[in-house]
């Protein structure tokens, strides 16, 4: 079959998606397939596509058009200008997550700019936040936790793609990851993206989130919020002096979240808002 003809006939399968932007996603999947760029597809429209090819193509777009999430099929998420390795098990990085990272950048290159540094980020995920930092900040020794194997795996796969070796990883619940290591009191800036849905909510999120990413990366208990109840308090452990405890929150958490950094004594707390001007972080400085 000619690649013209099988994209129209994926873009065909997946049309009607909620979400999504058919033509684009069919063509980054054959693209990957055949190991060419969607420029490629979209200028030999009468290149014969090999059977078994055509094939592939037709059941991964079949496994589209029932909500399977186009990065766990590409392998591939970008964010922060990397290109993140991503599979099943592991939270598909969001844009939203960069003003968090951007922050940390900035902050970096204000107060800590020549200083060799600490810096923990609590639940890596795929390593989206933690690598980003470590990749682009070299005076930054990152150390990272995650509850569950996969993330880890995926993470440390990550970590070689991108070739860093001021990267520690550990398994654990939250802090008790990195216990033993003597960082108590040590931490210039703690990071998380906690999961904050709350968990009766998390049955309204669409298909491809509620039914294919992990439940452990969503579910933030009753209120969402059950995370920043722990992190917050537990952070003063382990921050410096002046260090920076910086959130991911969700967009009508800030208050909530706000509340706890005033009761546990942190200074100069504030929201931050993603591009579409929604809360998305929340902060405070050890004091
Ligand atoms: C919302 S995801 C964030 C992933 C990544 N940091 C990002 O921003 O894309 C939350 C992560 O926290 C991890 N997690 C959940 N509970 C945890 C716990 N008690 N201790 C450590 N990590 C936990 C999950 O496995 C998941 O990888």
């Amino acid at each position: 079959m000619e690649i013209n003809h099988l994209l129209k006939k994926g873009v065909e399968m997946i049309k009607d998606r909620e979400y999504g932007n058919p033509v684009l996603e069919a063509a980054l999947l054959l693209g990957k397939l055949l190991n060419v760029d969607k420029t490629y597809i979209y200028t030999h429209g009468d290149t014969q596509v090999p059977q078994p090819t055509v094939d592939k193509f037709l059941e991964l777009m079949g496994m589209r058009k029932l909500g399977y999430p186009i990065q766990y099929i590409l392998k591939e998420k970008e964010f922060m200008g990397l290109d993140f390795y991503v599979d099943e098990g592991v939270l598909i990085p969001r844009s939203d997550t960069e003003t968090l990272v951007e922050y940390v950048l900035e902050y970096i290159d204000k107060k800590y700019k020549d200083e060799s540094i600490n810096f923990l980020d609590l639940g890596i995920g795929s390593g989206a936040i933690i690598l980003s930092v470590a990749y682009y900040k070299k005076n930054v020794n990152a150390y990272g936790v995650d509850i569950h194997d996969i993330p880890l795996k995926i993470a440390n796969i990550n970590k070689e793609k991108f070739n860093l070796n001021n990267v520690f990883l550990y398994k654990g619940d939250l802090f008790q990851g990195i216990e033993g290591l003597g960082l108590e009191g040590k931490i210039h800036i703690i990071a998380s993206n906690p999961p904050y849905i709350p968990k009766k909510e998390i049955e309204t999120l669409q298909r491809e989130v509620k039914d294919y990413e992990p439940m452990s990366a969503l579910d933030g208990g009753e209120d969402g919020i059950i995370f920043y109840r722990k992190i917050i308090p537990e952070s003063r452990r382990y921050l410096k002096d002046g260090g920076l405890l910086i959130l991911e929150i969700g967009c009508d958490q800030g208050r909530k979240v706000e509340n706890i950094f005033i009761r546990e004594g942190y200074k100069d707390i504030c929201i931050l808002k993603d591009l579409q001007g929604l809360d998305r972080v929340a902060l405070g400085i050890m004091k």
